[in-house]
């Protein structure tokens, strides 16, 4: 089988590569569940000194596999691989730089608001359509976006849907560089390079002074995963799913 997260470590710098290009990187609970994992194990280890994202060309995520939501939508269970991998991102230790191209949905967008520095092509939309599906913000985006955009950028984002270009997303603080496609990973992982070689112990202590009270983060999630549980049982969120599989059923 296809691993669907790859895992590389270039000296100081660890590589998490969100990688099943045929569903634009939809993820599953077993992806969730790894990047939890390699999250957890680098910043156990002080070899390494910074996290990357990656995803495919074109894609860096479509969200949380909709397949899994329609499970619990339909009374089945969601496990704790999503809320284990929240609480990972949220807890991170170490910087996190993104590496953006393409396709952004869902938490493909929300957890860059999680990273220090993001990266996205040109090509890359930004788009959040939690309540067009029935449901909730996520991830803390609820209160980690209006701190980014401001109260109005974050409902454009979050209420509204609205695809936030790369162009867009830099000029409202979203992302921190607009690259061109051939140059992200490069770009990238010289701006993770640069982050690796700063004094670890300074750099921790203005990365956790900079990303402010963890817990109000964590309870924020706690506050979002509720109503996200509740909501995906709704009639809303039911049809809204049901639009996507028979959309993907009819050839549309
Ligand atoms: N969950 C499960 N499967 C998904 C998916 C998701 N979030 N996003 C895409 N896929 C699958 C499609 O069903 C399709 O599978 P198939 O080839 O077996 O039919 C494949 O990935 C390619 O997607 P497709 O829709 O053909 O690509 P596209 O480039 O035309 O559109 C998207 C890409 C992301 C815009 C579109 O797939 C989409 O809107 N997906 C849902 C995004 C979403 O709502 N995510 C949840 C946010 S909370």
């Amino acid at each position: 089988m296809t691993d669907h997260i790859l895992v590389e470590r270039q000296g100081a710098i660890q590589i998490i590569r969100m990688n099943r290009p045929d569903k634009k990187n939809a993820l599953t609970r077993a992806m969730y569940a790894k990047m939890s994992k390699a999250l957890a194990e680098g910043d156990a280890d002080p070899a390494i000194r910074v996290h990357v994202f990656l995803g495919v060309s074109g894609a860096f995520s479509s969200g949380n596999d909709l397949a899994d939501f329609m499970v619990v939508a339909t009374g089945g269970e969601g496990g704790t691989e999503v809320w284990d991998f929240l609480m990972a991102l949220a807890r991170a230790e170490k910087p996190m730089v993104s590496g953006v191209d393409g396709i952004a949905v869902g938490i493909g967008t929300t957890l860059n608001l999680h990273c220090d520095l993001t990266f996205a092509t040109p090509r890359t939309m930004f788009r959040t359509p939690f309540v067009d599906l029935g449901l909730v913000p996520e991830a803390g985006s609820s209160l980690l976006a209006p701190q980014i955009l401001g109260r109005q950028g974050a409902f454009a984002l979050l209420g509204l849907g609205e695809a936030f270009s790369a162009e867009r997303a830099k000029a409202s603080g979203l992302i921190y560089a607009v690259v061109e496609e051939n140059e992200l990973e490069a770009s990238v992982l010289a701006a993770a390079g640069q982050i690796a070689a700063k004094p670890p112990q300074a750099l921790k202590i203005a990365l956790d002074l900079m990303r402010g009270s963890r817990e109000e983060l964590v309870a924020r999630i706690g506050q979002e995963s509720e109503y996200f549980r509740e909501r995906l049982k709704s009639d809303e969120a039911r049809a809204a799913l049901m639009a996507f599989m028979t959309r993907k059923r009819a050839g549309n």
